[in-house]
This record gives C-alpha cells, structure tokens and sequence, in this order.
C-alpha cells in the first residue's frame, strides 16, 4: 500500500533512504481483533464482482495509516484483493489528509488525473479528511467518484460498499455525531514489527487552527477490555512493539461499561498493554500538555516496556500565541511538563510540533519559540509554516505573516533545531542501545532500527537475517537526524 506521508512521528530523525526501502512491504499481516459484539459486515451483503481488487493510497498521519489498514481489512473481509498497481484495481480509495493546505490539494491534484485517463469502471472513494471537509462537492468538483466518507463514518463502510456493489453511482458518510470507534473484525497491518492500535478517536480541544476536531468528530476513547484483547491478539500474531494512536492519545478515558465501578486511566492502561506477555514495547503518540501527567512519567519510570520517548507538541513558545491559538496552556505551563518528564530516573526523550507564522505572531514571539527550543532540548521538532484551514477560528484573525515570512521563521526554528541535535546526538556518541531492526541496506551487513527513545540507529553487523530482531548497538557516530553504530557482539 503506498504511502505519502506528509508528516509522521516515526520520521522525526529522519533514517538514510537507502535502508529504508526494505522495511516498506518487508511483509505484511492480517490480524483478527476478535472482538466481541456485533459483526461490522451487513446481515445480507452483495458479493463483490469474482477477483475484485483494490488499491489505497494514503496521505497524513499515522491514524491515516492505520485506518487505511483496517479500510483494508473490510474490503479483505469482503472477498476483494489488494493491488499495488492502481491500474490493475477495481476499487481505488484515497485516504486523504486536509491537515494543510498543501496536504489537502493533493488528493484533487490525483483526482484530476482521471479527467485525462477516466476511471474504465473503476469504483473510486474518497476518505478520510477532506472526504469530510469537502463532502458532496467531491462529486461536483470529481464526478467519477462514488464514494466520499470522514473517518468518524467508517464504521458505515461495509454498508456504503455493499450499496456501491448493489449499483448506487453514489454513497456518502459525513456523519461526525456518531459515538462509535472504528473497530474492524480484521485489520490488514503493514509494518510487521510495529503494530498501530487506536484507542481514541476525535478530538474535544479546539485549537484555533486546525481542522481536526471537525473533519474526525468528537473524542471517542475505545474500552480498556476491547484494546487489550486487540493487544493479546497482535503478540500471539508475533508483533512485539505497538504504537498506541489518538489525536490527544493522552486524554483517553475508559468508556465505563456495565459492572465497572471506574474504568482504566490512560497511565493504567500503558502499564497493562505493557504486561500482556510478548509485548516487548509501547508507544504513544500524540499527547496533548494540558492532559499529561505525573502518573505516565512514573509509569514510564517503573516499566521497561513502555518505551522512553514522548511526542509532546508545544506550537508556540510565546504565552500570548499559545492563548491565540487556543492550547490551553502558558508557556510556563508546558516547561513545567518539560521538568516533569526530566525528572524521571531514566532519561526520557522528547519531541514536539511547532507552527510558525500564526497570525499576529511578532518577532518577539519567534525568540520565546527559540529560547523554549533551547530551553527544552527536543531531540526532534517537526516545525510547520501555518496554513490557515476551513471552519477554524484562527481564520477570521487580523495581522496574517506574508509566506515568504513565513518561510523565513521555519528555517530559522529548524536551524536552530539542528544545533541543538547535532549536540545532543554527539553526546550519545559511546552509548549502547537496544536496537529493533526494521531495515536492511542493499550494501550487505548495513542496518537500521530503532531505539526505544525513537531515535533511529544505522549500524554495521556481520550477521545476516536480523529484520524483526532486538539488537545492542553501541553507537560510533553522530548526525542532527540519526545516529551510526556497531553491533555489540
Ligand atoms: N497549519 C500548520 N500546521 C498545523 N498543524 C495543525 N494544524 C495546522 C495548521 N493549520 C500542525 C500542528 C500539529 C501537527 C500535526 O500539525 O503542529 O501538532
Ligand atoms: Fe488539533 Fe489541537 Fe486537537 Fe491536536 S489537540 S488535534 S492540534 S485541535
């Protein structure tokens, strides 16, 4: 399944191209969640046409990813089999992010590619993001496609399918009111280490500029009982490592089922995803300041497992932006979750998100961004020049930053960045890490893997067959975005 990610945390330092190219499809799973309820496929359905095919790319986040894959795993269910060559494919889905304007053309700008080579009886489906942003216009501005649905509709897409199959030219799923998760009975995973796993969906915050709480719905967390039966699934499956997903994965809150006095904090549930046997790492991403607390550091303190890294997107380091855009925290604020996290007995590594550009944003507001970045010691910042997106509030303010400023601001911010990497990188220089190898160069006895902090380690080994592996790397050098070593023999 291809993927254009425009930003993703796994790629926060960046792993050299060359070992990456194994990972992509290095093998792919399909995983029975098993869960318990009703079945997600209609009691009557219409068979797909014998050898369909399908084909998805997928644009954005790592929840893209994921939902892409159990997109994947209903249209398995089906009957219908995966293509890599869109042309070969009778279904196309596009799953699609509108995060920014830039990352939201470029769904129309495939689109568009039909207006010159049409579709030959492709069914072709918009999801995701801009499927619920734009809505029925999909169809106005592309009319060979036949289905658009939001990610807080999918749920309904076995329905939707099965109407596209009976011979609806048109089927949609806009609804963001609903209060289910997305949980399918199989999911096709392609990364065969690392498995993803959402357990909140949605997003109550309203920051002022972004699109997210209305193109994904309100916050829905999943049960505590439904993700550690996926959790118990996916060891059994030989998975070791799980990334744990939500747009503020931090504000989880365990739907209270009946017989249950109170339900699982999200720390709690880190400590148990942890303990279910062949789990061998944790991570979660994103977590929102204003929900993080003590009990995730002492959870990370006290169990190995959980891995020591945490993505904590600041945005600002001005008190007066952050209050403009909406984050609910000071600048204060924030460092003093910065002190907590530091103050943990195993060092724990930390990156963030920043936007430059905001309206009204001063010089002034620049420099605190800079004094925050050296103030914080990120061990990686994906920084972003601000896009002003539909039905945000951030769109009606006065005092907007020229592009070209704009673009300015970031590369002083990543420069900036870089300094403070290249230090920290060179102080890891002698240190030896547990390395999970996801990649293998074509250059024999090269590798690539990462740490638990999420740093990204290119080593040399004379042993061959070490994909899927957890290996010593003790580390020989340094760059702002990765690091080389040795295995430790
Ligand atoms: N413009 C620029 N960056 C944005 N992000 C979210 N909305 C916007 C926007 N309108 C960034 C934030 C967020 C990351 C996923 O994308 O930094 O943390
Ligand atoms: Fe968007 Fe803010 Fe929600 Fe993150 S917390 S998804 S930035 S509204």
């Amino acid at each position: 399944m291809p993927l254009s990610f425009d930003f993703r945390v796994d790629d926060l330092t960046g792993a050299r191209e060359e070992l990456r190219e194994v990972v992509g499809n290095a093998g792919t799973a399909l995983t029975q969640t098993g869960e318990a309820g009703p079945s997600l496929l209609p009691a009557q359905i219409d068979a797909p046409p014998l050898g369909a095919t399908f084909f998805i790319e997928t644009f954005g986040c790592q929840m893209n990813a994921h939902d892409s894959e159990k997109v994947a795993g209903v249209l398995l269910g089906r009957g219908y089999r995966q293509v890599e060559d869109l042309n070969s494919a009778k279904v196309v889905f596009y799953n699609t992010c509108s995060i920014r304007e830039k990352a939201a053309q470029k769904v129309f700008s495939r689109l568009g590619e039909y207006r010159k080579h049409p579709g030959h009886g492709k069914i072709i489906g918009v999801l995701g993001c801009v499927a619920q942003q734009e809505g029925e216009e999909i169809f106005e501005r592309a009319p060979w496609v036949s289905l658009v649905c939001g990610s807080a509709s999918y749920s309904k897409l076995p329905a939707l399918l099965a109407q596209l199959e009976a011979g609806n030219r048109r089927v949609t799923g806009l609804d963001t009111d609903t209060d289910e998760t997305f949980e399918t009975e199989i999911t096709r995973r392609d990364n065969p280490f690392r498995a993803y796993l959402t357990i909140i969906e949605g997003c109550d915050k309203s920051c002022s500029y972004c699109v997210v709480p209305y193109t994904r719905g309100p916050e829905r967390s999943r049960s505590s009982a439904s993700v550690l039966q996926e959790v118990r699934k996916l060891a059994d499956a030989g998975y070791s490592e799980i990334q744990l997903l939500g747009q503020t994965v931090n504000s989880y809150r365990d739907p209270m089922l009946r017989g249950m006095t109170r339900g699982m904090t999200f720390a709690e549930l880190l400590v148990a995803v942890a303990a279910v046997p062949g789990i061998r790492r944790v991570r979660f991403t994103t977590s929102h300041p204003r929900d993080f607390s003590r009990d995730i550091v002492e959870a990370i303190d006290s169990v190995p497992e959980l891995c020591d890294h945490v993505h904590l997107p600041v945005q600002s380091g001005s008190t007066r932006v952050l209050r403009s855009m909406q984050r609910t925290y000071s600048r204060e604020e924030y460092l003093e979750k910065i002190a907590l996290i530091r103050s943990a007995r195993r060092p724990i590594s930390v990156t963030s998100d920043i936007i430059v550009g905001f309206p009204g944003e001063t010089e002034e507001d620049l420099a605190d961004t800079l004094s925050l970045l050296d103030a914080a010691q990120y061990d990686g910042v994906f920084a972003f020049q601000y896009s002003p997106r539909p039905n945000t509030s951030s769109l009606q303010m006065a005092d907007t930053i020229p592009e070209q400023e704009k673009g300015r601001r970031l590369a002083v911010v990543q420069d900036r960045q870089r300094e403070i990497q290249i230090v920290r990188n060179n102080e890891l220089v002698g240190q030896t890490f547990e390395v999970l190898v996801d990649g293998a160069s074509r250059r024999p006895g090269q590798w690539a893997g990462r740490s638990s902090s999420n740093r990204i380690l290119n080593f040399s080994s004379p042993h061959s067959d070490l994909l899927g592996q957890y290996i010593q790397v003790r580390v020989t050098g340094a760059s702002p975005n990765s690091l080389i070593g040795e295995q430790v023999i």
